[in-house]
């Protein structure tokens, strides 16, 4: 299938067959997509949660009450469930380990290289944090790629995919212990195969138009 394929015929699984497990190989590409996710100035504030085991699984559909009742199902029965945590600050230590891991990468060939990329960097992480006052929803910009980027890779692999914003983060921050990590909860998604209860499976597509959402200048 080609990446327009793809798009088209890929859909957000409402049901999985709780039977279908995701093969190691394929979960590890899928690893490796959500790694190699591209981040503004590859600030990486990201943190993945991954839950395999019906434990796992369990301790995350537990918080979906109330309003986000209707996703427990999709937990309980997918493979796979990555939540999808930010750093909750970019501080020294975590920007100076950026630079030591690019370092290790082989990206600077002089110690100017590594001066110009803290330089580039800090600027950004300060002009969100201290001028922007949107550091949160900077690093949630970030993860949205990183889920997109998933979302694509799993249609590809032929992984169903959930995402779910129909979460409780405070709930989950709690039951995952995030903030003593530093980290806080954003976005989850189920991964998985979908089961005859997928209704979403037999109903066509819906997007606007074309010239609607495209002006060619
Ligand atoms: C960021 C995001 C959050 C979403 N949250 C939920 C959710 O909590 N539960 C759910 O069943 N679907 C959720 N969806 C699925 C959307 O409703 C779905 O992508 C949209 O209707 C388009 O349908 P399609 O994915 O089948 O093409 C979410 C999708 C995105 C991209």
């Amino acid at each position: 299938m080609n990446v327009a394929q793809i798009a088209t015929t890929r859909r957000t699984c409402k049901a999985f067959d709780p039977t279908r497990k995701i093969p190691g190989s394929v979960l590890d590409d899928l690893k490796t997509v959500l790694r190699f996710a591209p981040s503004s100035v590859n600030s990486q504030p990201w943190h993945f949660v991954i839950a395999g085991s019906d434990a796992g699984k369990e301790a995350l559909a537990a918080t979906l009450d109330g309003a986000f009742a209707y996703n427990a199902g999709k937990v309980r029965g997918a493979s796979h469930v990555v939540v999808f945590c930010a750093r909750t600050a970019l501080d020294e230590a975590y920007l100076n380990s950026l630079l030591d891991q690019e370092e290790a990468d082989g990206r600077f060939a002089t110690p100017d290289a590594r001066a110009g990329q803290s330089k580039s960097r800090s600027f950004y992480v300060g002009l969100h944090r201290d001028q922007l006052n949107d550091a949160d929803a900077w690093a949630d910009r970030q993860i949205y790629i990183a889920l997109g980027n998933l979302m694509q890779a799993a249609a590809a692999l032929g992984v169903d995919a959930c995402p779910m914003e129909g979460i409780d983060v405070l709930k989950l921050d709690e039951a995952l212990g995030l903030p003593q990590k530093g980290l806080r909860a954003v976005v989850m998604c189920a991964l998985g195969y979908g089961s005859e209860q997928d209704f979403n499976a037999r109903l066509p597509k819906s997007r606007l138009p074309a010239d609607t959402v495209f002006s060619e200048i």
